[in-house]
């Protein structure tokens, strides 16, 4: 499945797309054209469903589904935000989607707005990038200058303004009810749910929120058909996918992937992560974000039936928690034989405890214990009991919470545990040795990749 189909990055070389002029020659704001003057919003939004495309925030929620959910009171405004808050350890490719193709967004801003019904939309990009603030801005003048954005677009009738709003700095402000507080002001606390942003989001009124690439997919969906898009991919994964690739690999970097794509073939070719660096070999791989769980190597690149797994939802998933994982945000995360699993989880564990928002004491004090435990199990002081009351904690928090930070919590940590055991209890077994800085517990069932 060599040289995947480009649906998002297919200009990323083009020197100069970020500005309006060569977007523009490059068949930039079609799909503006199209939508606004050929389609009604409903028919977009039927595009939409058509493509099967789903969200790519880490949910995989399909999004035409998402629009046809907002409700549509007489007179209240509806409000379309797009997430671009992306704090995710291990998910960077909305940073670069933006930075590189600021107007690819923005012309999915204002066709999706279009679609829903929207005047104003807001674009909540993750506060510590400023520079990718300026660029968004930038794009959203010449846009405006070109007729795209502000009263009467394309003398269509259809007015839309764009707004650009700097993030709170937490990672729970990409929460996706965290972020309408924020957004209004507020600490970014999450909601209670029901009521679903699509009946009461944004100042309490019927709102979408969107992923960056979910939003970046429109253009295309409308300029080439929601069917077109629907025979990329494989099964209830259509189309591509951004992965944001790190670790011990060869090339990491962003790469726009057909799903479906075979997990060796992304592993090892060179159009992708180019294998694992020279005299290494692979242990672990996190497949979809910091929040997702954890797989040993055999696991990770054939399920438990011994099938080659694939880049998609539903094969990433296969076996459940048992023995698979999730596709997520598209984080991945490969870790070779160097890489001391107690410490990642340990690490993994000092990011949810700081970011957890304090809401709910499952969240609040759970994260901080396991932090604790896993502070004291990688610096030598652990006992045999303190991993079953690891995986305990963690049980008790998951589908306990006002929001999933609590499962995200808790997911990596179980199944560390799950995989790893043996690992856990030579640390516990070896303190001195498992305390040295670098010690790295050489795992039995791993597979050479
Ligand atoms: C703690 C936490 C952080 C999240 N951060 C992000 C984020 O940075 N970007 C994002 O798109 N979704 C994030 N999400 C998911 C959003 O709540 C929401 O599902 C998503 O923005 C919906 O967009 P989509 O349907 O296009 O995927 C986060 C969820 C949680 C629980
Ligand atoms: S699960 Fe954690 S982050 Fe989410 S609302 Fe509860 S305390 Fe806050």
């Amino acid at each position: 499945m060599a040289n995947t189909k480009k649906i998002l990055l297919e200009h990323i070389n083009v020197p100069g797309i970020e500005t309006y002029e060569v977007y523009r020659q490059k068949g930039g704001y079609t799909g503006v054209e199209k939508a606004l003057k050929k389609l009604t919003p409903d028919e977009v939004v039927e595009e939409v469903k058509k493509s099967g495309v789903r969200g790519r925030g880490g949910a995989g929620f399909p999004m035409g589904m998402k629009w046809s959910f907002l409700a549509k009171p007489e007179g209240v405004p509806r409000y379309l935000v797009c997430n671009a808050d992306e704090s995710e350890p291990g998910t960077f490719k909305d940073h670069y989607l933006m930075k590189c193709l600021p107007h690819l967004l923005i012309e999915g801003m204002i066709i999706s707005s279009y679609a829903l019904g929207a005047n104003k939309s807001f674009i909540y990009v993750r506060g510590e990038l400023m520079y990718v603030i300026r660029i968004l801005e930038k794009a959203i003048e010449e846009a405006k200058a070109a007729g795209f954005l502000g009263k009467n677009i394309l003398g269509t009738g259809y007015d839309l303004e764009l707004v650009v709003q700097p993030g709170g700095g937490a990672y729970i402000c990409g929460e996706e009810t965290a972020l309408l507080e924020s957004l209004e002001g507020k600490r970014g606390n999450p909601r209670n749910k029901p009521p679903f942003p699509a009946v009461k989001g944004l100042y309490q009124c019927p709102t979408v929120v969107n992923n960056v690439e979910s939003i970046a997919t429109v253009s295309w969906i409308v300029n080439n058909g929601g069917e077109e898009y629907a025979k990329i991919g494989v099964g209830r994964s259509t189309g591509t996918k951004l992965i944001s690739a790190s670790g011990h690999i060869r090339k990491p970097g962003v790469y726009e992937i057909e799903l479906g794509l075979p997990v060796d073939e992304f592993l090892n070719s060179d159009e992708y992560c180019g294998g694992i660096r020279d005299g290494h070999h692979l242990k672990a791989v996190v497949a979809g974000g910091s929040s997702v769980p954890i797989l040993p190597a055999h696991l990770f690149m054939k399920t438990a039936n011994g099938e080659g797994r694939l880049m998609s939802y539903e094969s990433l998933s296969e076996g459940g928690f048992a023995t698979g994982t999730m596709l997520g945000s598209g984080g991945f995360i490969a870790m070779d034989e160097t890489t001391c699993i107690v410490r990642n989880t340990w690490n993994f564990s000092r990011f949810y405890h700081h970011e957890s928002c304090g809401q709910c004491s499952p969240c609040r004090e759970g994260t901080g214990w396991m932090e604790k435990v896993l502070h004291r199990i990688e610096h030598g002081h652990g006992n045999m009991r303190d991993i079953d009351l690891l995986v305990d904690v963690a049980k008790k928090i998951e589908g306990n919470t006002i929001c999933p930070l609590g499962d995200a919590a808790a997911w990596p940590i179980a199944s560390a545990i799950r995989h790893f055991r043996d690992e856990f209890e030579w640390h516990v077994t070896n303190p001195g040795a498992a305390s040295k800085p670098g010690a790295v517990y050489q795992h039995l069932n791993e597979m050479s990749v």
